[in-house]
């Protein structure tokens, strides 16, 4: 395999010590097949074990490493060396407050998850087996059950970065998801949370979520289908 020399710098900030953040570089060599993240591991645990972020998975399914990289939120696990070598540059994601270095308060982000009540609401007795839907009910929704809540998009977003009490797009999706499961019964309150000047109406159409999406989800068209639920009074299964 290919070896790559890459010029890493690095946002870093240690609230504790640091008066503002500052750009520290490390000179890598890599696999142009390795992740970004492998790069972090290997300055973490090679060259700077201060270095501090945030990872679990490293195969794109818990959505903890988003990150600032080349200037995108990105996936530090699903952006390979070849993509971003020579200059390869991390900061942590926007708009949310520095912990330390690439790892972030996620409480803002995850307060507004929980505002739109993600979770199954039906109170009639289920029947004797599951509750049936057909396959094409069961795809109204099936773009937004991809969501890995990593909040690449809610970072991305410039009405977030302007006022952070825009409900964000991935809260929107994650509502989505529920007000358009046919099985569900909680869409009347899903859909009031989101009837606000900061839920879906602070929403400017700016893209910057679907491009940041490492699912592939296209926000923009959810977002669209909860407006028209709101304008028009009615949820289309
Ligand atoms: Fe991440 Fe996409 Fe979910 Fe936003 S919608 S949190 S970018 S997976
Ligand atoms: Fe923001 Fe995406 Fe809307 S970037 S403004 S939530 S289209
Ligand atoms: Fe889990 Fe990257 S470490 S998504």
């Amino acid at each position: 395999m290919a070896k790559v020399d890459l010029t890493v710098r690095i946002l870093r900030f240690n609230p504790e010590v640091d008066k503002k953040p500052y750009w520290q570089e490390y000179q890598v060599s890599a696999d142009e097949t390795a992740q970004v993240l492998d790069v972090l591991h290997q300055i973490k645990w090679y060259q700077d074990g201060t270095l501090t972020l945030r990872r679990s998975c490293a195969h794109g399914v818990c959505g903890s490493d988003a990150m600032v990289i080349n200037g995108s939120n990105r996936l530090a696990c699903k952006t390979l060396v070849r993509d971003v070598a020579p200059k390869l540059t991390v900061e942590p994601i926007r708009g949310l407050p520095v912990i330390k270095d690439l790892v972030v308060d996620m409480e803002p982000f995850f307060a507004s998850y929980r505002a739109v009540e993600p979770w199954f609401m039906n109170d009639e007795r289920p029947p004797v087996r599951e509750r049936l839907q057909s396959q094409e009910e069961r795809a109204r929704f099936d773009d937004t059950t991809k969501c890995i809540l990593c909040a690449a998009c809610t970072t991305s977003c410039p009405s977030f970065w302007a006022n952070g009490r825009y409900i964000g797009p991935a809260a929107i999706v994650q509502a989505h998801r529920f007000i358009f499961d046919s099985r569900d019964q909680g869409q009347a309150e899903r859909l009031q949370v989101l009837n606000d000047r900061f839920g879906v109406w602070a929403c400017r159409t700016a893209f910057n979520c679907v491009e940041a999406c490492p699912r592939e989800i296209n926000i923009t068209k959810a977002i669209g289908e909860v407006k028209k639920a709101l304008l028009f009074g009615e949820v289309d299964f």
